[in-house]
Formats: structure tokens, sequence, C-alpha cells
């Protein structure tokens, strides 16, 4: 009996060739663009204490309630596969006493993070995230800046077509308070509302705000906005942003209903959404905003930060930028008077030589090794036999060379 086929976990996948290919571009492309803006390569582990994400997420968000790959290590601690970034980039900060360092500590990280979601198109429960975070400045060009990088690293990945939406959640005291109002707004309205927003009044009074349904739809209409309960400092903040991303000539749309699944933000909260059909319903491919209370609930100083995520998954999926392939490679085949020692020697010189090439390593005639030439797109063929044959595979030219360094040079005229 065949033994049961394993498969990779739900919500998992493998990067075959093709896609890896895309992924170490689009990391070239994300390094450039970083790069400029100031910021810094960083790493964090994969897992660290719970306790971590409990503090810095929040433990009323879905994330902490539901969503983390907890475990217990051989010694009883608790740890917890990263579900983002923000929250580790915070403890190191603290933990290497960063504030000493100029600021502000601008750093970028790229790498797996993990959430036991319901797997689906876009969604996934091992993703990759590009982030940045800028800590030790509330300035609002930190705000504007961030946001002007995540718009030019879309851009530079062939993402189209992204709305900007933005708002400000002010301080959390202010929050809370305004939350308090919408409660008793949506209360003092029940009879008119939806069965499934009454139920949700206590958990998430926001969500009335997207609500389909005619009747609470026209309670929302009159209800109070978080944007109109800011406090002058924070509107001030907040009208700076915004006249800096004017400036820059970027496009967004204020939605004061914008609120992200983490609690930690204060003041500025932005997400790039995309309409690609490929994304199915998870239209968000990146967001982020200012969380100026984070450092020193996880021990630190005072220290404000900004800075913003981005699905790699997300991101390659709205592409619609063919992204290079490696390029094509020079293949040397081996006829019936020819050595696998002198094929190998060739191949070795050629790569020597800074050129892509391979070498025939299954036993293939030499009509198949031509017929497999063409299905790797070589671009030229040597054919080693008792001497050298150079065939030029885009115009069918053939025809003898004198050895190994010729051969070479060819192949390197090729390539200027
Ligand atoms: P987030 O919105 O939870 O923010 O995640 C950022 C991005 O990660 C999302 O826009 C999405 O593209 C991608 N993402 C999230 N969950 C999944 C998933 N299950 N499968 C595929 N992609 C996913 C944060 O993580 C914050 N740390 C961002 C931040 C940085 N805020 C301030 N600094």
């Amino acid at each position: 009996m065949a033994a049961a086929k394993l498969q990779a976990p739900r919500g998992t996948f493998d990067v075959l060739p093709e896609e890896a290919l895309k992924r170490r571009e689009l990391y070239r492309r994300t390094w450039a663009v970083l790069g400029r803006g100031g910021y810094r390569p960083f790493d964090s582990p994969a897992f660290e204490d719970t306790e971590l994400f409990k503090r810095g997420v929040g433990e009323s968000t879905d994330i902490v309630r539901k969503e983390m790959f907890t475990f217990e290590d051989q010694g009883g601690r608790s740890l917890t596969l990263r579900p983002e970034g923000t929250a580790p980039v915070c403890r190191a900060y603290v933990e290497h006493g960063m504030h000493k360092l100029p600021q502000p500590v601008k750093v970028w990280y790229w790498g797996p993070f993990f959430r036991h979601e319901r797997a689906q198109a876009g969604r996934y429960r091992q993703f990759s995230q590009v982030g940045i975070e800028a800590l030790g400045s509330d300035d609002p060009s930190l705000d504007a800046e961030s946001i002007l990088l995540l718009a030019e690293l879309l851009e530079a990945a062939g993402v189209r077509e992204t709305t900007l939406k933005l708002s400000s959640l002010g301080t959390r005291d202010s929050r809370e308070a305004y939350l308090a109002q919408l409660r008793r707004y949506l209360r003092e309205h029940e009879g008119d509302l939806s069965e499934d927003v009454r139920a949700r009044v206590e958990q998430n009074p926001l969500r009335a705000f997207d609500a389909g349904h005619e009747g609470t739809r026209a309670v929302m209409a009159g209800a109070p906005q978080l944007l109109d309960g800011l406090s002058a400092e924070d509107a001030e903040h907040f009208a700076e942003v915004r006249e800096l991303l004017d400036d820059a000539g970027v496009s967004y749309e204020v939605d004061p209903t914008l609120v992200r699944g983490l609690d930690y933000y204060t003041r500025t909260v932005f997400e790039f959404e995309s309409e690609s059909e490929r994304l199915g319903a998870q239209s968000g491919v990146g967001g982020g905003g200012r969380y100026d209370g984070l450092v020193e609930e996880l021990g630190g100083p005072p220290t404000p930060g900004v800075g913003w995520a981005a699905g790699i998954e997300r991101i390659l999926l709205a592409s619609e930028t063919r992204f290079p392939g490696a390029p094509r490679p020079v293949f040397v085949a081996i006829d019936e008077s020819g050595t696998r020692r002198a094929a190998f020697g060739l191949v070795t010189a050629l790569r020597e030589a800074g050129i892509r090439s391979e070498v025939e390593q299954a036993g293939r005639s030499l009509k198949g090794q031509m017929k497999h030439a063409s299905r790797i797109e070589a671009r030229a063929v040597a054919i080693v036999g008792e001497g050298i044959e150079w065939r030029d595979m885009d115009t069918g030219d053939q025809r003898p060379v004198t050895g190994v360094q010729e051969a070479v040079r060819i192949a390197v005229g090729m390539n200027g």
C-alpha cells in the first residue's frame, strides 16, 4: 500500500522557484525604496514571550483573543509565533536602549508572521510582511513620510488602483470617550437599527457605520464622528499630516470610521486598499499608523512611534507587473563523442566567467538535450563532442569554436 501523502498545513504554502524569483525582485525594490527614505534593515525573532503581544497588541483584539499560535516551551514559558512586527520592534528599542541613539530611529523589516485566521484567498496562517517603524519623534512629517514610502513601494511593485484611507484616532482617552458617546447614541436609536448592529453595540459600535441596512444608515448619517471629538492638539497634528500629503500630491479619503485591528494606535491611522479581484475579500494591502503610547506600555521611556506593514502575498497578488525572471542560461550538451568531464569543465569555466549555465545531467540523447534546451529557454547551446559546437538558439546558427576559451568569450559577448 502506498504511504499516505502529506500536505503543507492549512493556511500555509510553498514558494516555488517561479514565485520565489518574484519575491526576490520585490525585496530588491523594497530595499531601494525604504533605503532612500533613511530606513535601515532590522530583524526580530519569529517567536516572542506571549506577554509582549498581550500587552502590545491588546487583550481585547481579535489577534490576541483568537489568532495567536501560542505554545509552551520545555521550560514551561509561554511563547507566541509573532502575529505582527510593531510590538517586537518596540521591545527591541527598549531592550537595546535605542532611545540613546540619534532620534528618530528608523527601521524596516521583512519576514514571516503567523495568525490563526480562516484561510482564504489573500489570507493565510503564515504570511509575510514588509514593514517600517520610526521611533522617537511625533513630528507629523514622519506620518506623511511613511505614507509616501508605502505609496512608492506599491507603485514600484506594480500595485495600481489603490485607495488610501486616512483618519485620526486621537488619544486613547478621547477615543474611549467617543465610543461611549457613540454607544449612547446607538442605544437612543435602537429601534431603527438592524438586529446585527444592535447585537454589537457594546462590542463594536463602529461596525454600524458599515451597515447596508436602510434604517441603520439613516441613523448613522446623524451619528457623532470621532474626528469631531479630537483635542485641539491632535486635530492640529492631523491637519499638518494632511497638508504634507496634499503638497506631495497624494490623494486620500478621510474615513472617520477607519479603525484598525490593533489597540496601540493613537492619532494618524491609514490603510491602502486595492480593488484587485485576485485579493478576494481581502482589500487591505498595507496599513499602519501612530502608536505614541506603545514603548512606554512595554516598560520604556515615553516614546512616540509611527509605521506600517504590508502583506507580501497581497502585494504580489494585486501586482500588475510581470517581474523579470532569471536570465536565460547557456546549455552545455554532450554528444556521443563527447565526455562528461569535458562538458563539466566547460560549464565550470562559463560559471566562473559569470555566465548562468547548465549542463546535461539526465542522460538524454542529443535530440532530447536540444529539446530540453528549448524548454529551459537557453539562449545558446554548446555541444561538446570531439570539439565544441556553438549554437545560437535565437538565430539557429551553429558553428565550431576553437575551445573552451572561445566559447566563454562568445557567451560573455552575448551578455554585452
Ligand atoms: P495589519 O493591518 O494587521 O497591521 O497587517 C498589515 C498587513 O499584513 C495587512 O494589510 C495585510 O496585507 C497583511 N496581512 C495581515 N494578516 C494577514 C493574513 N492572515 N494573510 C495575509 N496577509 C495578511 C499590522 O500588522 C501592524 N503591525 C502594522 C503597523 C506597523 N502599524 C504600525 N506599524
